[in-house]
């Protein structure tokens, strides 16, 4: 199964990619390297053993689609290319609206001219806004969303199920991550944020590599279990695994979108994850207690059982596995995939 997918560079892609090539797909790499490094593709190589094959390009790019959508034929596309800054969505939203609908407009344009009409979209918790009810199951609304990134994967997911009800045999499945950590166990890949990072696990790994001084914990004083924050973390490569369980159900389901929570089910409070994260690098974490950011909710994790039932898939590594390749990740790689 030859497969596109966009944004393959990037921190979930590259781990995706070491899946379904020791899986035998056959993956082809389309990134603009915005957010990405090529020596995540090497580093891909010497896990796998495999070349990977990669285009440097721009899904906003017709004219360099056609040139990829002519050069190969895909059976699906895994679509992972985007922004994904939540701050920097405030301040720039048009940036945001272009780079991820536009550019999903552009990916749905060639894929329909080519006749590939199967995908398979990188979505997020974040189309709940402010859940309801916990656990979240799919059922619960979305579109509540609180910042430009986040309305931008809610349109992307209307406009997926627009175009599938419009397009006989086009079949989509909108992941909804919950709150992707950890690395491959390699130590060979994993996120490398640029600048300072906006979210808790890369920012907690900097400060335990002495890069950051002190981690600030955004709130203590919501209704939680010790007033932080909760959230459904998990492993990146159990994410990537369940990528493979799309793909392979892409070619059984019935045509149309399905969206599908990825996530472990448990909550974990930002001062639990401090905590399990001392213990995989063994020494105490400076912190202390700031304001709560503005946009953030008290808590949200999946209710994973859909995936289980309808995917057959389901998180496998636990939160120890996630603090201990993170950790593995950031000590032996400091400066990321920069040169140290
Ligand atoms: P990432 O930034 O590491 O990867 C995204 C990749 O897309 C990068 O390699 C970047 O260079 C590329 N890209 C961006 N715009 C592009 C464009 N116009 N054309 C071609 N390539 C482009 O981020 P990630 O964490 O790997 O996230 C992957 C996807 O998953 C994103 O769509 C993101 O919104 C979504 N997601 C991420 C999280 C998370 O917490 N990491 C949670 C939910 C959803
Ligand atoms: C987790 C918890 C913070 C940083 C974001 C996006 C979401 C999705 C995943 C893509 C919260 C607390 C954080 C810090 C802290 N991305 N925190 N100090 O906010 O759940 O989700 O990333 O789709 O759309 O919104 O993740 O890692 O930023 O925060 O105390 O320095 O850690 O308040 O409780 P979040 P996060």
């Amino acid at each position: 199964m030859k497969v596109l997918v966009t944004g393959g560079a990037g921190y979930i892609g590259s781990h995706c990619l070491v899946e379904l090539i020791q899986a035998g797909f056959e993956p082809v790499v389309f990134d603009n390297l915005s957010n990405a490094s090529r020596e995540s593709m090497a580093r891909v190589e010497q896990i796998t053993g495999q070349t990977v094959s990669f285009v440097q390009g721009d899904i906003r790019d017709a004219q360099a689609l056609e040139g990829l959508f002519t050069a190969h034929r895909f059976d699906a596309v895994l679509h992972l290319a985007g922004l994904k800054a939540v701050g920097e969505s405030v301040a720039k939203p048009l940036t945001y609206y272009d780079n991820n609908v536009v550019g999903t407009v552009r990916l749905l344009e060639a894929m329909t001219a080519h006749g590939c009409l199967n995908i398979v979209f990188s979505s997020s918790a974040t189309v709940y806004g402010d859940p309801q009810t916990l656990p979240i199951d799919e059922a619960q609304p979305v579109g509540g969303t609180t910042n430009p990134y986040g309305t931008s994967k809610y349109q992307i997911e209307r406009m997926l199920g627009d175009w599938a009800a419009a397009t006989a045999s086009a079949r989509v499945i909108a992941l909804r991550y919950f709150n992707p950590v950890g690395a491959h166990p390699s130590g060979l890949i994993g996120e490398d944020p640029q600048g300072i990072p906006n979210n808790l696990m890369p920012y907690v790994q900097q400060v335990a590599a002495g890069k950051l001084a002190c981690l600030s914990v955004f709130g203590d004083d919501y209704d939680t279990i010790d007033g932080t924050g909760v959230r459904d973390y998990l492993h990146v490569v159990d994410l990537a695994r369940g990528h493979l369980a799309a793909l392979n159900k892409l070619a059984q389901m019935d045509p149309g979108k399905t969206a599908v929570n990825l996530g472990t089910g448990n909550g974990l409070s930002v001062l639990q994850l401090i905590h399990a994260f001392e213990a995989a690098c063994g020494a105490p974490l400076a912190y202390k207690v700031a304001p709560r950011r503005p946009g953030d909710i008290a808590a949200c994790y999946a209710d994973p059982r859909f995936a289980q039932r309808w995917l057959g898939w389901s998180a496998t590594l636990d939160l120890t596995a996630m603090c201990e390749d993170a950790w593995r990740w950031q000590s032996t790689n400091p400066s990321g995939y920069s040169p140290a």
